[in-house]
């Protein structure tokens, strides 16, 4: 499938207050139910991971954590991608994996979330817009990770072990998420759908 281009790109914040807590605030260009049930999937990836995330540090530490998530991150994106019939991943502008380097069509999305990654009221923000026409019309929506100190400082942050970078070089030799601060953009979670199929 051939993107030919955004249509329309939108951030919700300004309309955040008339939104209930759980529902992400709308975007133009999508309907606040599709965003809903974006963000359902992106909260899905995170609860599933952070889970296997949390166990593995609790257990063996940040180099088993890297082990995991190195496993668990692409088969939980992979999961839900079959469940849902979404494409669901990751991506960032500074990626770890290399699959997650977003594609051209991608980045603005993404640099506009970087530049504010939180809503008013504190949540991570989502984006929203259709891409292509006709039957090969997608709706897209990223929602911000954002960087916190514990514990993804760990493995991302100012300061890595020696036996951390070690474990991340061996398994991404061209990794480049490390260095990032609190509050930044870590990167966004995907979620893609046919706009046929979506209804
Ligand atoms: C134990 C080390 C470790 C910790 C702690 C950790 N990460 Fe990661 N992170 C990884 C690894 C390894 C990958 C690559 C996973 C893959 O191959 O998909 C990754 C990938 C990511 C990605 C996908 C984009 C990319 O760069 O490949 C995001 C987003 C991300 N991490 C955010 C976070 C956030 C936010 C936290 C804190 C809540 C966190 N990580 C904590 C190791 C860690």
């Amino acid at each position: 499938m051939k993107p030919t281009g955004i249509s329309i790109v939108a951030m919700g914040a300004g309309l955040a207050l008339s939104s209930c807590a759980t529902v992400p605030p709308p975007s133009a260009g999508l309907a606040d139910a599709d965003l809903a049930s974006a963000g359902a999937i992106a909260d899905q990836f995170q609860q599933r991971l952070s889970l296997q995330l949390i166990t593995a540090l609790r257990e063996g530490g940040p180099v088993a954590g890297i082990e995991v998530c190195a496993e668990q991150a692409p088969a939980i994106a992979a999961a839900l991608s079959q469940e849902t019939g979404s494409e669901v991943r990751r991506i960032s502008l500074a990626p770890r994996n290399p699959a997650a380097m977003p594609e051209a069509y991608l980045q603005g999305p993404l640099r506009d979330l970087q530049a504010r990654p939180l809503d008013e009221e504190g949540r991570p923000r989502m984006v929203g817009w259709i891409e292509g026409r006709g039957a090969d019309a997608r709706q897209l929506t990223l929602r911000s990770v954002v960087m916190l100190d514990q514990p993804c400082g760990v493995c991302h942050g100012k300061d890595i072990a020696p036996d951390v970078q070690a474990a991340i070089d061996r398994h991404y030799p061209a990794d480049v998420a490390t260095g990032f601060s609190a509050g930044e953009l870590r990167g966004a979670i995907l979620v893609a759908r046919n706009v046929a199929s979506s209804h």
